[in-house]
């Protein structure tokens, strides 16, 4: 698909500086119309959009994607013909027997809620959103999911991520839409990330071990890969009309490692 005046959704976008930005920005770039969509502090998702309109036509949106109400009131009036869920949520849990019991089955019931609502019912929401208004308009479209290298190289998480990172790996079930939907016009991939950004909580210590155990050189790529790298291979995805239920590691190559070891 040719992105010039097409109809872009970014989830998760409106935080400067990160991976939702930094797409959001490529697709304006690349002369889509690019809605940014945010979930809590309009101010900075306004400060996004300001530098995002530089290149191009920008909307915000405001939305919880974990109320499917809020996700059918964001599509009311708007059908992207692109759709990138970038949208996640990052929550590890603690060990057994670190807390005691009633308040371990406490914590892991709401790291099990976020990781669930933020990777893989919201983005299902609008998945299932977009292919509802694409095809009842007739239109083409596709649609990105950003998702993790780790999971794809052998699950590759410690045990602390375990729950983040089953909730992650449904991108590996993308073909029975591709199957169905894709004669129809529509198109799913995903981009699995490698370690692109640090998180604020990422420790310098953690760095550090990433850099040792790391077997790529240092001197060839820097530990963070950076947010081009997704944009490229997004773009790569969103142009080529000959590709469909593809998933593409954007890791280096490298074997996992653990940055909190
Ligand atoms: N950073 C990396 O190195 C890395 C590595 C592997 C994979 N990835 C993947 O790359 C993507 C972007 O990563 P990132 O580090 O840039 O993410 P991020 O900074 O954590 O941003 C994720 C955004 O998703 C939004 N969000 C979460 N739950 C939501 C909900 N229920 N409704 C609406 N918005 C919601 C958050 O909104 P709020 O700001 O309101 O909380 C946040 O701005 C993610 O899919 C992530 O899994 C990243």
């Amino acid at each position: 698909m040719d992105p010039r005046g097409k109809l872009a959704l970014v989830t998760g976008a409106g935080r400067e500086g990160r991976i939702g930005a930094g797409l959001a920005g490529r697709l304006a770039r690349e002369g889509a119309d690019v809605i940014i969509h945010y979930r809590s502090d309009e101010e900075e998702a306004r400060r996004v959009a300001d530098h995002v309109g530089q290149y191009g036509k920008v909307e915000l949106v405001r939305a919880d994607l974990s109320d499917y109400r809020q996700v059918a009131e964001m599509f009311q009036s708007l059908t992207p013909e692109i759709v990138v869920n970038n949208a996640s949520v990052f929550r590890k849990s603690s060990l057994p027997p670190e807390l005691p019991f009633q308040e371990y089955m406490a914590h892991i019931d709401s790291v099990l809620r976020q990781n669930a609502e933020g990777n893989l019912l919201g983005p299902l929401r609008v998945t299932e959103a977009a292919i509802h208004k694409l095809l009842g308009e007739q239109k083409q479209g596709v649609i990105v999911f950003i998702g993790d290298a780790s999971i794809y190289r052998g699950f590759a998480y410690p045990v602390d991520r375990a729950i983040y990172a089953m909730t992650k790996s449904y991108m590996e079930h993308l073909d029975p839409y591709t199957r169905e939907y894709g004669k129809r016009g529509l198109r799913f991939g995903a981009v699995l990330n490698g370690a692109m950004l640090p998180t604020r909580n990422t420790r310098p210590e953690a760095i550090e071990v990433m850099k040792r155990q790391t077997n790529v050189p240092d001197d060839i790529l820097d530990p963070w890969l950076g947010v081009e790298p997704v944009a490229d291979e997004m773009m790569h995805f969103v142009r080529s009309d000959h590709l469909n239920g593809t998933r593409s590691l954007v890791d280096g190559g490298r074997v996992p490692w653990s940055p909190d070891e």
